[in-house]
């Protein structure tokens, strides 16, 4: 068990789900509390941890937005990103795509240049000094409206060189993909990859929208997908990659107990499954205790976890030549390990 969970430290692997506001650590909360002069309804580091107790996706978004008010200036956002950066190149990850919810901050009176100028500095930074690529995956909120996207929209062009991909993400139920079907429908015009939230509290008839709708590249989450016997067929003759987030689930209350989780029937079926941390700093692991997680909750193999992390440079929105390389990165682990 253990000789699986050092292999899996090692293992090379891409991120693919992972929310920027949500790596947040508390102490940093502090720190740019403090540096920004941002009162919060904590005293302590122990304070915020023992808040962290979820039901549901909408009891973590409220902690979610309020965190992110710390975060101001452009520095903010680069010193949030190369700690996020740097732990992940810890567990071996070579390549992220992170999502970022400018929203969040533009509501706030945040301006959407200090977001991503930010965030994409830090990128820049950590690929020549860390070895790690990324890319960046602009999230719509949709409990906001399409109008409020829309115009999101037209600023991000702005910085379309940044930016590889738009997705949506906060508050699920009652915001079906169909709600942004027109900005999604411009962002693919334009070249951008398409990803949704879809499955995660919503009902499989979201997933069949995201496809249908959004034409998405990938789905994030994809739970509940398995509900319907033909989504599922049709998820596995697409080869369509889900972002499944195990702590997460497990977090909100969308699995009850891991033993249960869906990964090992998406695997069964065929699916394209990929692991990956949602918003590490609330849900209690970064990748690498998700793939330990899973193996010890479903008894994944060897090869198992291989495929995993063959799927998340397959699944990633990098060039085929990159892919390759990384490709062969793991296949090279994978010779010795
Ligand atoms: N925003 C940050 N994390 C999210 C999640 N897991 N689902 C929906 N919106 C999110
Ligand atoms: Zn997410």
């Amino acid at each position: 068990m253990t000789e699986l969970h050092n292999f899996i430290d090692g293992l090379p692997k891409a991120e693919l789900h992972l929310h920027i506001e949500g790596t947040l650590e508390p102490d940093m909360m502090f720190a740019l509390a403090e540096r920004n002069r941002v009162v919060l309804p904590y005293a302590s580091v122990e304070e915020v941890q023992a808040a962290y107790s979820f039901s549901n996706l909408q009891e973590f978004l409220n902690l979610y937005y309020q965190g992110a008010q710390v975060l101001i200036t452009e520095q903010d956002f680069y010193d949030l990103t190369v700690a996020y950066l740097k732990r992940a190149r810890a567990d071996n990850v070579i390549h992220t795509e992170i999502f970022f919810d400018p929203q969040a901050h533009t509501v706030r009176g945040i301006n959407f240049d200090t977001v991503v100028n930010g965030i994409a500095r830090a990128m820049d930074d950590a690929e020549r000094d860390l070895g790690i690529s990324s890319e960046l995956i602009l999230c719509f909120l949709r409990h906001l409206s399409e109008e409020e996207a829309l115009e999101t929209f037209s600023i991000a062009l702005r910085h379309r060189e940044k930016i590889i991909g738009f997705g949506l993400d906060s508050s699920e139920k009652g915001h079906p993909p169909a709600k942004f079907q027109q900005v999604f429908s411009l962002a693919k015009d334009e070249g951008f990859r398409i990803v949704a939230h879809a499955g995660e509290e919503g009902p499989p008839d979201y997933v069949f929208e995201a496809l249908d709708l959004l034409k998405v590249d990938r789905i994030d989450h994809g739970n509940r997908a398995l509900e319907d016997a033909a989504l599922i067929e049709r998820l596995a003759h697409e080869a369509m990659p889900l972002t499944v987030c195990p702590l997460s689930n497990l977090s909100l209350a969308v699995v009850k107990d891991l033993a249960d989780h869906p990964l090992r029937r998406m695997l069964d079926a065929g699916l394209m499954a990929t692991l990956n941390s949602d918003d590490p700093a609330y849900f209690g692991g970064y990748v690498n205790q998700n793939y330990k997680a899973m193996q010890s909750a479903l008894n994944l193999t060897r090869d198992e976890l291989a495929l995993l992390a063959r799927n998340s440079f397959e699944a990633s929105f990098i060039s085929e030549g990159r892919k390759a390389k990384l490709m062969a990165r793991l296949d090279g682990y994978l010779a010795q390990a």
